[in-house]
């Protein structure tokens, strides 16, 4: 080795350095790149190690030519890193710039559930009139969805009811807690608690062992009415529920009560209201019948009262149960039920 091929070994060494120092894209690309060349094993370190093998008078030459191009790599690495610098924060300043001119994402605003809508504007009519609003349990005893409203165990009464039975029994086997099936005990609930007299609405769910279909769901909502007072007649739930269907469906509602069995009631009624979209002609909302039942009713039975401690020579009371969804299907034309509760944004947003 000589000084000459060493200096020419320099010069190639340079070329190759900058050509690929200008190919290096990232700070990883540069880290290599000098570790390759600058680092303690890289090219021209190895090439400043063999300097003492030359001859003392290249060698001064030839160190101070290799010196000066360590120098002059330095250097250019430095550039190259800021320049990579300069390139990486103005590709961030662009991605992450705000354009202030663009107009605002609207903020998506959220609405009531129409189960909820229908229940305020049922409770409102009624608070209206004079009642309060009250609220019980979903998970119930078998005496005050049963017992208490005069269906004792085994009456054949209870069928009307599927009920969802919660594991636990008594100590003689029977099973005694349940979901709700209606929200009639808390007729029950509310009279043990106060003295008449009482004018209350409770909206709450309810839960049947039922199969679904259109009108029918396994879990829903129910309003109960409850007027007791010393005095109080038949026509006072008429007049009531007429005043009810009236603000819900229009002025021009004719109401319909028939006879009904429920066995804490008596007499119990069915009441329709005549069809809102035909006006009694017949069509696929009524079923052809001009009518639309829409609650179960009655003046509430001696013995429920003679239950709770309440004198039924001297106390009588109206009692009343609606399903607020099917109201909402009356009143929005809703053709199945299962559309509340299927979450379904297009159907939610309509409301
Ligand atoms: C009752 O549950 C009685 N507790 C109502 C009552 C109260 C009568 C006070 C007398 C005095 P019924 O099972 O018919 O009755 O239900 C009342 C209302 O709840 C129905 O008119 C209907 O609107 C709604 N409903 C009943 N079952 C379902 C169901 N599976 N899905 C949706 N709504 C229902």
């Amino acid at each position: 080795m000589n000084g000459e091929s060493t200096l020419r070994e320099l010069q190639e060494l340079e070329a190759a350095a900058s050509q690929e120092l200008g190919q290096a894209r990232s700070q990883d690309d540069l880290e290599r790149w000098r570790v390759a060349y600058l680092g303690r094993r890289g090219r021209l370190t190895s090439i400043l190690r063999s300097l003492p093998s030359l001859a003392a008078e290249e060698r001064r030459g030839v160190g101070a030519a290799a010196n000066q191009m360590k120098a002059r790599l330095e250097q250019a690495l430095e550039k190259r890193l800021q320049s990579l610098q300069a390139e990486v924060a103005s590709r961030l300043a662009e991605a992450e710039s705000i354009d202030v001119t663009l107009p605002g994402r609207p903020v998506a605003q959220g609405r009531l559930h129409p189960t909820t809508q229908m229940i305020r504007e049922v409770c409102g009519a009624f608070v209206s009139m004079g009642f309060q609003v009250m609220e019980g349990p979903e998970v119930e005893w078998d005496y005050y969805n049963f017992q208490a409203l005069n269906i004792p165990p085994d009456h054949p009464a209870r069928d009307m009811w599927d009920t969802l039975w919660i594991d636990w029994a008594d100590d003689r086997g029977r099973r005694t807690m349940l979901l709700r099936t209606h929200t009639s005990p808390m007729q029950a609930r509310i009279m043990e608690q106060q003295r008449p007299p009482v004018r209350v609405v409770v909206p709450g769910k309810c839960y049947r062992y039922e199969a679904t279909d259109a009108t029918h769901e396994s879990q829903f909502f129910q309003v109960e009415g409850l007027a007791v007072d010393e005095g109080i007649t038949f026509a006072d739930l008429k007049g009531t529920l007429f005043e009810f269907a009236r603000r819900i469906f229009g002025p021009e509602r004719r109401v319909r009560f028939r006879c009904d069995y429920f066995p804490f009631v008596e007499p119990g009624v069915d009441v329709g209201i005549d069809c809102f979209l035909c006006r009694g002609a017949g069509c696929r909302v009524c079923k052809n019948s001009g009518w639309i039942e829409i609650m179960g009713a009655g003046m509430v039975h001696p013995q429920v009262l003679r239950n709770v401690g309440y004198d039924p020579d001297r106390y009588t009371g109206f009692a009343f149960g609606l399903g607020p969804e099917r109201i909402a299907m009356l009143k929005y034309g809703i053709d199945d039920i299962r559309l509340f509760y299927a979450n379904d944004l297009r159907f939610l947003k309509q409301f």
